[in-house]
C-alpha cells in the first residue's frame, strides 16, 4: 500500500493521523462480514451490527463514567454533537456562558442564536499568560436565566486544559446545565461525567481516540430528561415506525438515519487501543514532544510561543501549542514547513477567531503544532531544525 512516510504529520489537533492499524483491519473485517443496517430488520447480519454498535456504546460510555450506554449518541464528528445538544437543549429566552477559548463549533451555533434574538450569551475571557480561564468569572456571570454553561475542556489553539471540574461543581449549585466540549481531551484526558457533573458531553472519534473521520458522540447524562431536548435529526429509527413522531427514546431520539456503522467499529477498535495503551501515557508523551518544542524553539530569535512557555510550557497543556515567526505570516511558514520539509503544521486562526483575539494574533492567527501518539522526539528536532533554517 501506497503510506506517506515521507511526511512528519503534526496536526493531531485537527484529527490524528496516522491510525492504529487495528482500526483499518476493524472496519473492513466489519464491512466484510456484518455491514447490514443494524436493527432495520431480524435477520442475523442486522442484529449483528446492531450488536457492534450497543457495545460501542458500552465501551465508550465506560470510558466517560456514564451510567446509561442508550444515552450516547453516535454523531459524525464533534461538532455535529454539539449542534444536536444546543440546538435540543436550548429555549427562548435563555442565556448561556461560553467562552473566549472556544472552537466555530460552539461559537457559531450560539452566535447564530444570539443574533437571532434566540438567547443571550456571555464570552468569560481566559487569561493569555496561562492560557486558562477562571472558574470565578464563570459563577460571576451567572444569571437568574443562566440555562447552560459551554466549555471546552482544552482550547485547540493553546491546547490548555480547562478547571472543569471547578466549572461542572459551579454549574451544579446554581441548577445550570454544563456542556463539555472534549474535542481536543477524549482519549487522552479522563474524565467521569457523574463526579465532574457534566451533563451533555460532545467528543470526536477522529482526534486523541484515534478513530476515523465521520465518528463522534454525545453522552446526554441523565440529568437532562428527553422532555428537555428536541430532535435535531428527525427520521428512520429502525424500530416503531408506526409513530409520527421520531421516537422519545435514546438513543433512537436523537439518531436518525443510517448509523456510520464502519466508523463506528473502526472507532470501538481505536477506543480499545487507547484503552489498553494508557491515555495517561500517551498524554505523557505529547506533553513531553511540546516541551521539548518550547525547551529548543523558544531561544530562537524571532520564534513567539503563546501561552505558557519555560519548563512548565507543556505541564497542563494536551499535545498542541501555537506559535509565530516575527517577520512572516503563518501561512508562510506553513507553506514552507510543507513545501520545503514535508511537514504538516495548521496555520491560521484554527477556527477560534476570539481566542486569537484575547492572544494578540487576530487576524493573521498561528502556526500551530499538535504532535500526537504516533510523533518522536526526532519529528520536534527536525521541526526546530527547519525553524533555525528559515529565520537564519
Ligand atoms: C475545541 C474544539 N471543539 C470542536 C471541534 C470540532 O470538532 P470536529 O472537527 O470533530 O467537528 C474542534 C476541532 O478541531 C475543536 O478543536
Amino acid at each position: 500500500m501506497d503510506t506517506n512516510d515521507k511526511v512528519i504529520y503534526l496536526d493531531n489537533a485537527a484529527t490524528s493521523w496516522p491510525k492504529p492499524p487495528v482500526v483499518s483491519q476493524a472496519m473492513s473485517e466489519f464491512l466484510a462480514k456484518d455491514a447490514a443496517n443494524p436493527g432495520r430488520a431480524g435477520h442475523r447480519m442486522a442484529v449483528a451490527a446492531e450488536k457492534m454498535l450497543d457495545q460501542a456504546r458500552g465501551q465508550l460510555t465506560e470510558f466517560i463514567g456514564g451510567t446509561d450506554s442508550h444515552r450516547l449518541i453516535f454523531t459524525m464528528n464533534c461538532t455535529d454533537a454539539l449542534n444536536i445538544a444546543f440546538k435540543g437543549f436550548l429555549r427562548a429566552g435563555d442565556h448561556v456562558i461560553t467562552t473566549t477559548l472556544e472552537h466555530n463549533s460552539v461559537s457559531r451555533p450560539l452566535q447564530a442564536m444570539a443574533d437571532g434574538g434566540f438567547i443571550s450569551l456571555t464570552r468569560v475571557e481566559f487569561s493569555p499568560r496561562t492560557g486558562v480561564i477562571d472558574p470565578a468569572d464563570v459563577q460571576r456571570a451567572i444569571g437568574p436565566k443562566t440555562r447552560l454553561i459551554a466549555l471546552s475542556h482544552a482550547g485547540n489553539v493553546l491546547g490548555t486544559v480547562q478547571p472543569a471540574t471547578e466549572v461542572g461543581r459551579i454549574a451544579q449549585e446554581h441548577g445550570v446545565k454544563f456542556l463539555l466540549d472534549m474535542a481536543q481531551t477524549m482519549g487522552v484526558i479522563p474524565i467521569d461525567v457523574v463526579r465532574q457533573h457534566v451533563d451533555m458531553l460532545a467528543f470526536p472519534g477522529h482526534k486523541s481516540l484515534l478513530g476515523p473521520t465521520g465518528t463522534g458522540g454525545l453522552y446526554v447524562h441523565t440529568s437532562v430528561s428527553v422532555a428537555d431536548l428536541a430532535a435535531f435529526r428527525e427520521g428512520g429509527t429502525g424500530g416503531d415506525s408506526s409513530s409520527p413522531l421520531q421516537p422519545r427514546i435514546f438513543p433512537y431520539f436523537l439518531e436518525g438515519g443510517t448509523p456510520n456503522t464502519v466508523g463506528v467499529a473502526g472507532l470501538a477498535a481505536a477506543a480499545r487501543y487507547v484503552q489498553g495503551f494508557g491515555p495517561e501515557k500517551i498524554l505523557a508523551h505529547e506533553r513531553q514532544l511540546v516541551q521539548r518544542f518550547v525547551d529548543a524553539a523558544g531561544d530562537i530569535d524571532g520564534v513567539i510561543i503563546y501561552g505558557p512557555t519555560g519548563a512548565n510550557a507543556a505541564a497542563n497543556r494536551v499535545g498542541t501549542i501555537s506559535f509565530n515567526v516575527d517577520g512572516h505570516s503563518p501561512h508562510e511558514i506553513g507553506g514552507i514547513l510543507d513545501e520545503a520539509f514535508s511537514m504538516a503544521v495548521r496555520p491560521g486562526l484554527h477556527c477560534s477567531p476570539y481566542a486569537h483575539k484575547q492572544i494578540g494574533s487576530f487576524p493573521e492567527g498561528t502556526v500551530r503544532l499538535s504532535p500526537g501518539h504516533f510523533n518522536t522526539s526526532d519529528d520536534i528536532d527536525a521541526l526546530v531544525a527547519a525553524l533555525r533554517e528559515i529565520t537564519a
